[in-house]
């Protein structure tokens, strides 16, 4: 049998995020080498905030650490949209932060079971990985925000046929959690709405009352942790996060702030 191409629709997605249609310019390309790249040329010609950028197929599909994000046309969701925050270059982690929580929300609704957050952006299944965050920004000459480029990479309907050898035994989609294949734009309109309200809050209240939601999302705080990329290796207990959005790690007296790089709960 041949199933149905599930193609993104943007009215499809318009007509499910009616409460938040204003907020968006939404396009949808065929193909694109990253949907980041693509966002972040129409946001240096001066593109505003709320233009979502979708792509059925990636062929540079970028992650973090200059990692490569695998991405087969219309299997899964590989979108980014412009920000234009006014926070300081300090606070721009807190953006990947309560992105990754806004999604956390909106999954659970799909997935009631083992869904949870990890520092700093990615979307976990039983230690394997359904959905990453990629942030880029551009600074002005006083270092201040220019804009935030966040591309999110969601595996939707992928089977374990369609990762590469090397990505299928660490990585997970909503069909291969639920057994049942989605309709992306459906998926898309919930992540969008659910942003939205979240992003929302951050910029009329701040991270703090962010902090708490995301370590519980987490289920970070007592576990202990490897940061893999310091010299030398810091190995420790999770404290949670600090009210900026660092990863607090206390190894014997000291609590070390990690604001960047690879963690391993172990
Ligand atoms: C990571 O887990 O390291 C982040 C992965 C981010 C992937 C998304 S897919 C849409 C956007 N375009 C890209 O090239 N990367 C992000």
């Amino acid at each position: 049998m041949i199933e149905k191409m599930d193609k993104l629709s943007c009215s499809e997605i318009s007509s499910a995020i009616q409460d938040n249609l204003q907020k968006f310019e939404i396009k949808i390309l065929e193909e694109t080498y990253s949907t980041n790249n693509y966002a972040f040329q129409l946001a240096m010609e001066g593109a505003p905030e709320g233009v979502v950028v979708f792509a059925e197929k990636q062929t540079g599909g970028r992650g973090r650490l200059k990692r490569k994000w695998d991405s087969p046309a219309y299997q899964n969701l590989y979108f980014s949209m412009i920000l234009r925050p006014s926070i300081s270059i300090e606070k721009i982690s807190q953006v990947t932060l309560v992105t990754g929580y806004a999604i956390y929300q909106a999954l659970s609704k799909i997935i009631p079971n083992g869904l949870k957050l990890k520092w700093p952006n990615d979307l976990m299944i039983h230690s394997k990985k359904i959905c990453g965050i990629l942030s880029e920004l551009e600074i002005d000459k006083d270092s201040k925000v220019k804009f935030v480029i966040v591309g999110i990479g969601l595996n939707v309907n992928s089977e374990l046929k369609d990762f590469s050898k090397e990505v299928a035994p660490i990585a997970t989609s909503i069909y291969l959690e639920t057994d049942c294949k989605q309709p992306r734009s459906k998926i898309a309109a919930l992540l969008l709405d659910s942003f939205y309200r979240e992003y929302e809050e951050y910029l009329k209240n701040g991270f703090s009352i962010f902090k708490e939601k995301w370590e519980k999302a987490a289920k970070i705080r007592g576990e202990k942790v490897e940061v893999l990329d310091s010299t030398p290796p810091l190995h420790g207990i999770c404290e949670g996060l600090d009210s900026s959005g660092a990863l607090l790690i206390r190894a014997g007296e000291n609590l070390y702030p990690v604001i960047a790089g690879d963690v391993v709960f172990k």
